[in-house]
């Protein structure tokens, strides 16, 4: 079998890793892959907005499978082009990754499928949005509407906060057409987790939960950014818990795109807060998480391609249950000096051959390029050091072991993930 994966990031990597375990993969592609990728198989220099010519390269490859890593070429229909020409791909059609795309259409998807979510106003104009954040006192959530990295989202405590948010996304125009339009929700206080769930567009097997870092800095502390590191299994989540949230939130999302017309089949991502031990949705994903996806894959035992496989055939219900391992394991994101703000680019990164990798040990990467056969820094979010261990704390050691093996100018990481799991 010949796999496509498009995408470039740690997550991407660890997809791949995952992937070129299977007994039935005989080649790996990336677009554009990275270095790490690079390593189990082949990249191509495109774009992953560039559906055309991922198409193109798709039909010249041959391939029988292609998986869509990040949220943009779902956004604009990169499943619906390569399903009608017949080409298996993993990844819901542009009306169904509206989850995503498109906060305005998720919230009123679960107001319709009654999926518990913080009460909220959608406001088209600037008067609309300050009456929104006023009947709040400026305790509340303002949320572009449309894509935008991970940084359309403001949490307020005051109307000043919230004032000042509205004016970025309306008037300062700060994500363009994405903030046409904004959702202004009420603030939820409780601890996160990321749900992931694999579906045919009907049946349902959920992943093991996560737990994202969002924050920058140790203690949660300052700007949001795609996530510092993230571990599974979550404490948070026991199985009456998780077996809830399937009945309350992914189930009826399913059934609810299926009712539309519009199947969800692909990777759909709950991202909830726990409220007073109920589970609320933030945000619906419609792909897999970075960084959730890395220690998830160092996770699971069961062939990736087969999950993913019969998700695509709708044949999922044939699976049984999906395999994971006993152990815990953790990601560090190693990110560039000054993320999620502006960053130096092309620092050598020295060390990556002296860490021991193997299936309890991994470096998955995502901002790196090759320069003069050295491995250099090329994004925010460079490295994602991913270990496994019978507990937490174990797996956590495993992963601040290697990272002192590994060194480039300006690396920023946080020295506390998952510390909530091991505080309990
Ligand atoms: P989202 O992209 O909607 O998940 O929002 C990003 C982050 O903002 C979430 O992970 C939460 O930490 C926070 N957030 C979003 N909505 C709310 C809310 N209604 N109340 C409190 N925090 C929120
Ligand atoms: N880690 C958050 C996300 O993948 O959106």
């Amino acid at each position: 079998m010949k796999v496509l994966i498009i995408g470039s990031g740690g997550r991407e990597h660890a997809i791949a890793w995952k992937i070129s375990k299977s007994d039935r993969v005989k080649k790996i592609y990336a677009a554009p892959g990275n270095p790490g990728i690079g390593e189990i198989g082949e990249c191509f220099e495109i774009n992953t907005n560039d559906i055309k010519s991922l198409f193109k390269l798709a039909k010249h490859l041959c391939v029988d499978l292609v998986v869509v890593g990040p949220e943009q070429p779902l956004a604009e229909g990169i499943s619906d082009l390569f399903r009608k020409e017949g080409i298996p791909i993993f990844g819901p059609g542009k009306i169904a990754a509206q989850l995503e795309s498109s906060k305005v259409f998720s919230k009123s998807f679960m107001a319709q499928c009654n999926v518990p979510t913080a009460p909220f106003d959608i406001c088209s104009t600037l008067k609309e949005a300050i009456s929104a954040i006023e009947k709040r006192n400026g305790r509340c959530a303002v949320k572009a509407d449309g894509l935008a990295a991970g940084k359309g989202v403001f949490v307020c405590k005051s109307l000043l906060d919230a004032k000042h948010a509205v004016n970025s996304i309306m008037i300062d125009r700060k994500f363009g057409n994405s903030g046409n339009t904004v959702v202004v929700e009420d603030l939820l206080q409780g601890e996160e987790a990321s749900i992931l769930a694999v579906s045919d567009g009907e049946y349902i097997h959920l992943l093991e939960p996560t737990q994202d870092h969002k924050a920058i800095f140790d203690g949660d502390a300052g700007p949001n950014t795609g996530g510092m590191g993230a571990y599974s299994p979550v404490p948070l989540i026991n199985n009456a818990k998780l077996a809830k949230i399937k009945q309350l939130i992914v189930n009826p999302v399913i059934q609810g795109m299926q009712a539309m017309g519009h199947p969800f089949i692909g990777l759909l991502y709950a991202g909830i807060m726990m409220v007073n031990d109920e589970p609320q949705v933030l945000e619906f994903n419609v792909r897999f998480g970075d960084p959730e996806t890395q220690p998830i894959m160092l996770r699971l035992e069961t062939d990736l391609v087969d999950i993913i496989e019969k998700a695509i055939t709708k044949k999922l219900k044939d699976l049984p249950s999906i395999e994971w391992s006993e152990k815990a394991s953790l990601c560090v994101v190693l990110a560039s000096e000054g993320y999620p703000g502006s960053y130096k680019t092309g620092e050598i990164i020295t060390g990556l051959t002296s860490v021991d990798t193997s299936d309890d040990l991994m470096v998955f990467h995502a901002g790196t390029k090759i320069k003069n056969k050295s491995i250099i820094t090329a994004g925010g979010r460079v490295l994602g050091v991913t270990g496994r261990g019978t507990t937490i704390s174990e797996a956590r050691n495993t992963v601040y072991t290697a990272i002192s093996q590994i060194s480039f100018n300006g690396c920023h990481y946080r020295k506390d993930i998952g510390w909530r799991a091991i505080a309990k």
